[in-house]
C-alpha cells in the first residue's frame, strides 16, 4: 500500500441551497518520498483535499489512509501549512512555533529550543521572534507558518500555497531548503503542495495534479516530471521535458488566450 491512499473521496457542504459537492471521485495513490503538486483554478477544491488528508474535514464518501491507517483527525505524523496561516495571535513568533515542538516531540527542553531556534534562522525571523503575529507582514507570518511545520519534522508535509505571499528571491530560498529538508530525511518525507504557481510546481515536484473546475471537480490529469534531481533552475528551464510540461500545464489550465476569446470587443 502506498504511503496516502485516497479513495473514491467525495467531499461535500451543506449550504442554504442545499448540498454543495466540492469534490468527487478523487483517486490518488502517493509513494513515500514523493513530491506531489495540487494545481489549479480558485475553488476548485485543492484546499478541501489538503484539509481531508490532514484530517481537518471528514470525506462524505470514500476514505484518506495514511501510513495503512485510515485519517480521522489531526495528527503529528502530518505537518501542515494552512493558506491562511492559522498563527496563534497571542503568541509571540517563537512560542507559536515552541508550542508545535513541544506538542509533538519528546526531546529535551534544550534541545527543543535549538529546533526553534535554528528553524526561526532558516526563514530568516530569528530576529522578529518577540513579536505577534499582528505585528508582522503577510511574507512574514507565512514564513513562520512554514518554520513551525519543518520543525516538528513530521513523515507527510502538507503545504497549502505555502510560497504565495513571498517575494521571488524568499520562495527561491524556500524552495532550496523545503529540498535541503526532504535530502537530509533521506528523501522519505512525503510532500503535497498546493500551488498557482507552474515553474515551482515543476521545480519541485514528481508528480502534478491538474484539478478540473467546480463544483464537483475531479481531477483532470496527473503530469509525470521526469526531470533528473538535483534540478538546477537555471538548467532545466532549457530542457525539452520542461518545456513540454509547461506548455501542457499552460494549455490545461488556460483555456481562455486572448482578450476576445473573454468576449471583450475592444473595437467598440
Ligand atoms: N465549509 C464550507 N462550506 C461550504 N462550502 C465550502 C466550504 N469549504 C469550501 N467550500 C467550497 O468548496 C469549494 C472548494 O473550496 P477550496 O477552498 O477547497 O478551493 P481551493 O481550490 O483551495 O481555492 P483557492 O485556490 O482559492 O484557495 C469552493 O466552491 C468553496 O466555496
Ligand atoms: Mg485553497
Amino acid at each position: 500500500m502506498s504511503h496516502i491512499e485516497i479513495r473514491d473521496m467525495e467531499i461535500s457542504f451543506p449550504t442554504p441551497k442545499g448540498r454543495y459537492i466540492a469534490v468527487k471521485d478523487i483517486n490518488l495513490s502517493i509513494e513515500k518520498g514523493e513530491i506531489i503538486s495540487i494545481i489549479g483554478h480558485s475553488g476548485c477544491g485543492k484546499s478541501t483535499i489538503m484539509n481531508a488528508i490532514g484530517g481537518m474535514l471528514n470525506p462524505t464518501q470514500g476514505t484518506v489512509t495514511v501510513n495503512g491507517k485510515k485519517v480521522n483527525g489531526p495528527g503529528p505524523d502530518r505537518g501542515i501549512v494552512f493558506q491562511n496561516y492559522s498563527l496563534l495571535p497571542w503568541m509571540s513568533v517563537y512560542e507559536n512555533i515552541f508550542q508545535a515542538v513541544d506538542a509533538v516531540m519528546t526531546c529535551s527542553k534544550t534541545e527543543k529550543r535549538e529546533i526553534v531556534e535554528n528553524n526561526l534562522k532558516m526563514v530568516n525571523l530569528y530576529e522578529h521572534r518577540n513579536k505577534l503575529p499582528g505585528q508582522l507582514s503577510g511574507g512574514m507570518k507565512q514564513r513562520v507558518a512554514i518554520a513551525r511545520a519543518f520543525a516538528i519534522n513530521p513523515s507527510v508535509l502538507l503545504l497549502d500555497e505555502p510560497f504565495g505571499a513571498l517575494d521571488a528571491l524568499t520562495k527561491g530560498t524556500m524552495h532550496l531548503e523545503l529540498l535541503k529538508l526532504w535530502n537530509l530525511d533521506n528523501r522519505e518525507k512525503t510532500i503535497i503542495m498546493v500551488t498557482h504557481d507552474i515553474e515551482e510546481a515543476i521545480f519541485l515536484s514528481d508528480r502534478i495534479v491538474v484539478m478540473n473546475d467546480g463544483p464537483a471537480s475531479t481531477i483532470r490529469e496527473i503530469e509525470n516530471v521526469h526531470i533528473p534531481r538535483p534540478r538546477n533552475k537555471l538548467d532545466i528551464v532549457n530542457s525539452l521535458e520542461y518545456k513540454s510540461i509547461r506548455d501542457r500545464l499552460l494549455h490545461l489550465l488556460t483555456n481562455k488566450f486572448s482578450v476576445e476569446d473573454m468576449g471583450i470587443d475592444y473595437k467598440k
